[in-house]
C-alpha cells in the first residue's frame, strides 16, 4: 500500500503530529487562520486523511473535491462544522474526541459559573478602571450563593455529568433536562430529572452542554429565557447558537435574568462592537473549554489515532457519525 497523504489543518502538539508522520506523508498548514475553502479544497485533493478542528468546514464541497479522502479526524468532541451526512454518504468516517476534555471543561464551566455569580470579572474590570475609592461597603458588590442554589445543566453527557460532579462539592440542588434520562446518574448524584421549562423555572444557575444540531439551534430563546428566574444566572460553553445571542442581549439588558457567561458566541469571534459586550451583566471567554494543556494534548493524541485508525480502514476510538456501520460496514 502506497505511504498514504495527510493534510493537518493547523499546528498541533508535535507529540501527535511524529505519531502521524511515522506512518503517512505529513502536510501541516503553517498559519493560525485557517485555510480558505479554496485553499482546503485544493489540500484535500491530494489528501487520504485530514484532521480538523472546529473552525474548518468539511462540507459536502469540501468532501466532493477529496476522491481519495478515508477519514476526517476533529480535534474536538463538537462537530457541527462538519457534514456528518454527507460523510457518511460518501462512507468516510468523523472521528472526534469524547470524553478526554470533559473534565478540563466542566472546570470551565464552573469557574465561569463562580465568576458571574460573584462578579469576579465586573469588578476586576471596575478595579483596573481606578474605581475603587471607597475601600468597602456593606451593601456594595453583592453576589449570589452557589452553596445551596439550583443548578440545572442542558444536555447530562459527559461534560454536564462532570458538571454535576463539581456541583456536589458545592452543595448544590441538582436538576436536569437532556434527550436521554440517566437513571444511574440521577440515583448517583441525586440528579432530578425533568422538562425544560420545568428546569428553567426552578434553577439558579442554567449550565448548557448539548451539541449544536438542528433541533439545538436557538434553544435557548426569548421564550426560554423569560422561563428563568429574574435572579437566575445562564452559562453557555457549548456552542454559540444553542443560545440566541439577540435575545439574551435583550433579556439581560431589561434585567430578565441576573447574568450570562459564555465561552462561546454567535458568531465567532464575537466582534468586539456586539452589544453583548457593553453589559456588565455579561462575561465571555473565548472558547477555552478544553484549553488547558493536559487535555489539548489528550485531544490531539486521540484525534491522531482516529487519523491513523480511519486510514487503515480500522474501528475508530470515537466516531461521530456511527451510523457508516450500517451504510457501509466499515469504519466505525
Ligand atoms: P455528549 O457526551 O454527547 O453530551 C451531549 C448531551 O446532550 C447528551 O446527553 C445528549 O443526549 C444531549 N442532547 C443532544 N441533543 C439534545 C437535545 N436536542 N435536547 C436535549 N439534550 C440533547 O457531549 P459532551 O462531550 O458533553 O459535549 C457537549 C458539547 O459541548 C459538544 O457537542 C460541544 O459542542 C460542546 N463543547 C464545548 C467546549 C468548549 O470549549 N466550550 C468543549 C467541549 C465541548 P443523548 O444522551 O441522547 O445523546
Ligand atoms: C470544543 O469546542 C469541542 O467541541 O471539543
Amino acid at each position: 500500500m502506497p505511504t498514504p497523504q495527510v493534510f493537518v489543518t493547523r499546528q498541533i502538539f508535535p507529540e501527535a503530529l511524529e505519531m502521524i508522520a511515522r506512518e503517512a506523508r505529513l502536510e501541516v498548514w503553517p498559519d493560525d487562520y485557517p485555510p480558505s475553502p479554496e485553499q482546503l479544497r485544493r489540500k484535500l485533493a491530494q489528501a487520504d486523511g485530514v484532521l480538523t478542528n472546529i473552525m474548518d468546514r468539511l462540507d459536502a464541497a469540501a468532501m466532493a473535491a477529496a476522491p481519495n479522502l478515508k477519514i476526517i479526524s476533529q480535534m474536538a468532541v463538537g462537530v457541527d462544522n462538519i457534514d456528518l451526512a454527507e460523510a457518511t454518504r460518501r462512507g468516510i468516517p468523523v472521528g472526534h474526541t469524547p470524553g478526554v476534555l470533559a473534565k478540563a471543561t466542566a472546570d470551565l464551566t464552573f469557574a465561569l459559573l463562580m465568576a458571574a455569580a460573584r462578579r469576579v470579572s465586573e469588578s476586576d474590570r471596575w478595579v483596573r478602571r481606578g474605581q475603587w475609592q471607597l475601600a468597602f461597603h456593606p451593601m456594595h458588590w453583592l453576589g449570589v450563593d452557589i452553596h445551596g442554589a439550583t443548578l440545572g445543566i442542558l444536555g447530562l453527557g459527559q461534560i454536564g455529568l462532570e458538571v454535576a460532579r463539581r456541583a456536589r462539592g458545592f452543595e448544590m440542588k441538582l436538576m436536569y433536562h437532556s434527550r436521554t434520562r440517566r437513571p444511574q446518574a440521577e440515583a448517583e448524584y441525586g440528579l432530578e430529572y425533568a422538562e425544560l421549562p420545568e428546569v428553567l423555572a426552578a434553577a439558579d444557575f442554567v449550565t448548557v452542554h448539548v451539541p449544536l444540531t438542528a433541533a439545538t439551534r436557538h434553544y435557548i430563546g426569548e421564550r426560554e429565557l423569560r422561563m428563568m428566574k429574574p435572579s437566575a444566572i445562564l452559562v453557555n460553553v457549548a456552542r454559540g447558537p444553542v443560545v440566541d445571542a439577540k435575545a439574551l442581549y435583550k433579556v439581560l439588558k431589561e434585567g430578565g435574568i441576573r447574568a450570562a457567561a459564555l465561552d462561546v458566541t454567535d458568531p465567532e469571534p464575537i466582534p468586539a462592537d456586539d452589544p453583548l459586550l457593553s453589559l456588565e451583566n455579561l462575561l465571555v471567554t473565548p472558547h477555552i473549554g478544553s484549553a488547558s494543556v493536559s487535555s489539548r494534548r489528550a485531544m490531539c493524541l486521540m484525534a491522531a489515532r482516529n487519523l491513523l485508525a480511519g486510514l487503515k480502514g480500522q474501528r475508530l476510538e470515537a466516531c461521530a457519525n456511527g451510523d457508516l456501520y450500517q451504510v457501509k460496514n466499515r469504519g466505525c
